[in-house]
C-alpha cells in the first residue's frame, strides 16, 4: 500500500516579489509550478516589472490577482494593504531582485508596494538577485 506524502508547500502562503529584471519574463514558470504544489501565492510588482511581465497572466497561473503600486492607495480598508501582506506571508520570494529593489530594501525605502511590503514583513526572505555581471559587481551593488 502507498501513502500519499503531502506537498511541504502546500497550503504554505507565499509572496513573491517581482520587480524589473529582464529575468522576470521567467516569474510565470515559477508561479505556477509553487501553484500547482498546492502553495497560496500572491505577487507583488513593482511598475517596472509590470513592463516586463503581465500581471493578468501571474494572477491567472497564481489563481490571485497580482498587487500594483496603485493598490496601495485604493485599498481602503483599515489597515494598510502592505501591512496585512507583510503578515500573511510565511515566507517572500524576491524573485528576480532587482539592483534598485535591492538599494531599497537595504537603504530602508519604503517607496514602492513591494518596497514597503519587504520592510514591513517578519517572514524569512529568500532573494534571487538578477542582474548584468557588471551590475552585480558594482561596488554599490556587491558591497
Ligand atoms: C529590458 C530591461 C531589462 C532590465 N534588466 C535588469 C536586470 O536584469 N537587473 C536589474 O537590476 N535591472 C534591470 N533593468 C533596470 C531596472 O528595470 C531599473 O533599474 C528599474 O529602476 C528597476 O526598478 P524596480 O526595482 O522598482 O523594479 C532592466 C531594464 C530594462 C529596460
Amino acid at each position: 500500500m502507498r501513502t500519499e506524502v503531502p506537498d511541504p508547500l502546500a497550503g504554505r502562503r507565499i509572496l513573491v516579489g517581482i520587480s524589473g529584471s529582464i529575468a522576470a519574463v521567467k516569474l510565470p514558470l515559477v508561479v505556477s509550478a509553487l501553484a500547482k504544489r498546492g502553495a497560496q501565492v500572491r505577487c507583488v510588482l513593482t511598475p517596472s516589472a509590470e513592463q516586463l511581465v503581465s500581471p493578468v497572466a501571474l494572477a491567472s497561473l497564481s489563481r490571485h490577482r497580482c498587487y500594483l503600486d496603485a493598490d496601495q492607495w485604493s485599498h481602503g480598508a483599515d489597515r494598510p494593504l502592505h501591512i496585512e501582506l507583510a503578515e500573511w506571508a510565511e515566507l517572500v520570494l524576491l524573485a528576480p531582485l532587482s539592483a534598485t529593489t535591492l538599494g531599497r530594501w537595504v537603504h530602508g525605502l519604503a517607496d514602492t508596494m513591494l518596497a514597503s511590503t519587504l520592510l514591513a514583513t517578519e517572514a524569512p526572505v529568500l532573494a534571487a538577485a538578477a542582474m548584468n555581471t557588471a551590475m552585480w559587481g558594482a561596488p554599490a551593488v556587491s558591497t
